[in-house]
């Protein structure tokens, strides 16, 4: 395993950043004076003081996501969904115009968007035909400048996830930071990458409220890997990013795990229904291995399938553009009622 130092691969200004602080960074409680507030309060009744700025760390909130994941509140960064982290980490690591990231496509659109927005090339190395990594040629193709590989699992909109073992070699030999995202790991067989945040300074693994807690709502992602890099994001966020409502609806969330984890049965429960059921028409020629919330399947004439599936009012993705994925329609596992309504409407297409 090369020797990574981690502050040596962080871009010089930020190295080099007085980050911005806040009274509320110091003081909580007392008079507070501090941050050109409304004091006499807003029009709306609430009763979270929404004339206030929500805490900067929120560290209360931290603790509690950490104690869930079994790590440490210093091993946890909150962002704005995970996408806030997938930029943050770029703009922390990535010199515009001159530094690159690494993605394996078919994958997550927002890396190479992200990408873009902040002057960063893309260097891409496709999954395989079943849909796994390639280390090797990932390995290969790094060079220099490479300073962020892009890894998703269980992978949008392929479903499946990448192996362990690959991911892990990935960890251990390449040279810049791995960024693991496990947006739909609660729905997976396969174990999570965070323990292993303990082990290997240059992973940070992503997850979301978005998905397993139904939460997309509330834009709140958490970024998970050690503690050098986590002070870093923590200094580069914008300082209120976190705001009080998101906050407060998470902590509500965490006095109900019952009814999340009953949830996420019920949708693997209804994946597996689902992918029965379009597996028995004659057009679907192939619905791939799930390990998320959503299904990836290959249909004759896709395009033309999921235009009429618009038209009839149903809504899913055409995928038929992305690498090893020609005629493939993603599908999100609905409620029971919405999954019939899907499979109703497409058996009426395909007649
Ligand atoms: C793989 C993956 N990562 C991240 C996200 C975005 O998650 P968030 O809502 O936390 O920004 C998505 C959303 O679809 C996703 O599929």
């Amino acid at each position: 395993m090369p020797e990574i130092d981690i502050n040596s691969l962080i871009r010089q200004n930020i190295r080099n950043l007085k980050p911005y602080r806040s009274a509320r960074d110091d003081f909580e409680k007392g008079l507070l004076l501090d941050a050109n507030e409304n004091s006499l309060g807003s029009p709306v009744r609430n009763p979270l003081d929404l004339h206030r700025y929500p805490t900067p760390a929120q560290n209360t909130l931290r603790k509690k996501i950490a104690k869930w994941r079994h790590v440490d509140y210093e091993n946890i960064f909150l962002g704005v969904g995970s996408d806030e982290p997938i930029d943050l980490l770029m703009r922390i690591f990535c010199e515009p115009g001159r530094d690159s990231i690494m993605v394996t496509p078919p994958t997550y659109g927002m890396y190479k968007v992200a990408a873009s927005i902040n002057n960063i090339e893309v260097k891409e190395v496709l999954l395989t035909e079943s849909f796994q990594l390639r280390p090797k040629e990932i390995l290969d193709a790094a060079d220099q400048s490479t300073k962020i590989l892009y890894l998703c699992s269980p992978n949008n909109p392929t479903a499946n996830s990448m192996k362990l073992t690959d991911m892990v070699k990935l960890v251990v030999s390449f040279p810049g930071i791995v960024v693991v995202d496990e947006a739909y790991i609660d729905f997976a067989k396969q174990e999570s990458m965070v323990p292993l945040v303990q082990q290997y300074p240059n992973l940070v693994v992503l997850q979301t409220f978005s998905k397993s807690f139904g939460l997309a709502g509330i834009r709140l992602g958490i970024a998970i890997s050690n503690p050098e890099i986590i002070r870093v994001m923590l200094q580069v966020k914008a300082p209120y990013n976190i705001n009080k409502l998101t906050a407060d609806v998470a902590m509500k969330a965490f006095e109900n795990m019952a009814l999340a984890k009953f949830n996420i049965e019920k949708i693997l429960e209804e994946r597996d229904y689902v992918a029965e059921q379009l597996l028995q028409a004659p057009q679907v020629e192939m619905v791939y291995p799930s390990d998320a919330n959503f299904l990836l399947f290959k249909i004759k004439d896709a395009l033309q399938v999921y235009h009429k599936l618009a038209e009839n009012g149903v809504i899913v993705r055409y995928r038929g553009n992305e690498p090893h994925c020609e005629n493939c329609l993603r599908v999100t596992i609905g409620m029971p009622d919405e999954n019939i309504r899907f499979l109703k409407t497409l058996k009426l297409i395909i007649g």
